[in-house]
């Protein structure tokens, strides 16, 4: 089938690729044309596991192309609308304008019977006005929201946990749904649950999931305060409560909390949305799991001043991780970072390096020292931290080794991802959230 990708930032190159991958003849169109340089070389723009690979190969097979001409979207049956939806600056409400943008470009180009298909993340309620104005030109518009993670993205997309297809109750809604059904039937032919709603549950489905895994990770972090104040450790307890299968360990991580390009803008804007709604108490719920988050990082700076006896004036600290997550180089609303520039600000000589992150931290923290090498990094350093749960810190990096390397006893785990007694029992402080 012949479809377009219309945005290709994460989210729709992503996409395009796997589509690609399926056997679909696709075209991807942004209007960043450095993005779409790259894209179209067949060279991934962003770190991503196995999706250079995907575009080598639908660069080979000539099943993928990429432009930043919108009208190269005429012909293809279905258009996937991927652009982002970022936070509003000033406000915590989602920022539509480059959604609104990508239909406006999109309306002369489509015919009628063609599929629109909304994958961005949305206010609940933005698609139906959406709808009424494709209807008017014979096409319909679905929303089939995506819930891949950033690090595990091709695989997310080539083996969703569901897909979720909203789509009005109409003739032509229920047409649209065959068209897309015909377009996913090798991941569908996997089993892959399906659920099939309405447009404003099909929005909902996204955010609500993004809001329910940031209240987990805040909940976590508001009993490793508890754990803190009484001598609990916040580790066994996730595993105690995650043995309930209602509950589940996943996501029930206590550390510096969530970050990233989704979580934070995501709650934040269901939060807006709640408000809009008059539904203020669910607001201040929401926006209370986004306080206790951005909590969680200043309660690891107040350990790391504890740590060095009340000041970090002077004192130099190595910061390892500045991925918002490991598996991935982006530093959007890292905590990582956002630690680091809080002990700057408070006079510490802070290094900070990881192992993806190094050139986009360093685009958006030019005040920050950062070092390729685990080993400058580690250099003179007083006290360690690490900060994003990278494999190559929680499983490679040898206490005694590292003790060699640097003057620095102290090693606070910002992820609890360390292994405590091999820290301690080699002769390191250890200090952790919450344990
Ligand atoms: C998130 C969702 O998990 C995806 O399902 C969704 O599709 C995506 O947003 C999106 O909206 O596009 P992602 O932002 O890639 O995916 O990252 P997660 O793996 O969910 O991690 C988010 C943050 O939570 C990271 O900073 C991570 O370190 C932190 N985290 C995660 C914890 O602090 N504790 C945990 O137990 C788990």
């Amino acid at each position: 089938m012949r479809l377009s990708v219309i945005g290709c930032g994460y989210l729709g190159a992503v996409h395009a690729a796997v589509m690609a991958s399926l056997g679909h003849e696709v075209i991807g169109v942004d209007i960043d044309s450095s993005q779409i340089e790259s894209l179209a070389g067949g060279r991934a723009p962003f770190y991503e596991p196995g999706l250079k690979v995907l575009l080598e190969e639908g660069h080979a097979s000539g099943l993928l192309s990429f432009t930043t001409d919108i009208a190269a979207v005429e012909g293809a049956r279905i258009h996937f609308v991927c652009v982002g939806t970022p936070q509003q600056d000033g406000t915590n409400a989602a920022d539509l304008r480059y959604l609104h943008r990508a239909i406006d470009d999109l309306i002369p180009h489509v015919n009628p019977g063609d599929v629109v298909v909304g994958r961005s993340t949305v206010p609940v309620g933005t698609a139906s006005s959406l709808a009424e104005r494709l209807s008017v030109l014979g096409v319909s518009l679905l929303w089939n929201p995506e819930f891949l993670r950033e690090g595990h993205a091709v695989d997310d997309t080539l083996a969703p946990d569901r897909i979720v297809i909203g789509a009005p109750a109409t003739t032509a809604g229920q047409a649209g749904i065959r068209t897309l059904r015909e377009a996913y039937e090798r991941l569908l032919a996997a089993d892959v649950p399906l659920v099939l709603t309405g447009l404003e549950t099909a929005e909902l489905a996204k955010v609500a999931a993004n809001a329910f895994l940031a209240t987990k990770i805040s909940f976590a972090n508001a009993m490793a305060e508890i754990a803190d104040a009484t001598g609990a450790d916040v580790v066994t307890l996730a595993d105690a409560m995650g043995h309930d299968i209602r509950i589940g360990r996943k996501n029930l991580n206590a550390g510096i909390g969530f970050g990233g390009g989704c979580l934070p803008k995501d709650l934040r804007a269901l939060a807006a949305r709640a408000s809009e709604l008059k539904a203020t108490v669910v607001e201040r719920f929401l926006l209370n799991v986004d306080e206790i988050n951005l909590r969680a990082r200043t309660r690891l700076v107040d350990i790391v001043v504890d740590e060095l006896g009340g000041s970090v004036q002077g004192r130099r600290i190595c910061i390892l991780g500045a991925a918002f997550k490991p598996q991935s180089d982006d530093v959007r609303d890292s905590p990582a970072l956002e630690v680091a520039h809080h002990l700057r600000r408070r006079g510490a000589v802070v290094v900070v390096t990881d192992p993806a992150a190094v050139e986009n931290a360093r685009r958006h923290h030019p005040e920050l020292r950062i070092v390729e090498e685990v080993d400058d990094a580690l250099d003179d350093a007083e006290v360690i931290l690490v900060l994003t749960d990278w494999p190559q810190f929680s499983q490679e990096l040898s206490p005694k080794s590292v003790m060699e390397r640097t003057p620095a006893r102290t090693i606070i785990d910002g992820r609890n991802c360390l292994t405590a007694h091999e820290w301690i029992d080699a002769g390191w402080r250890y200090a952790a959230v919450g344990r």
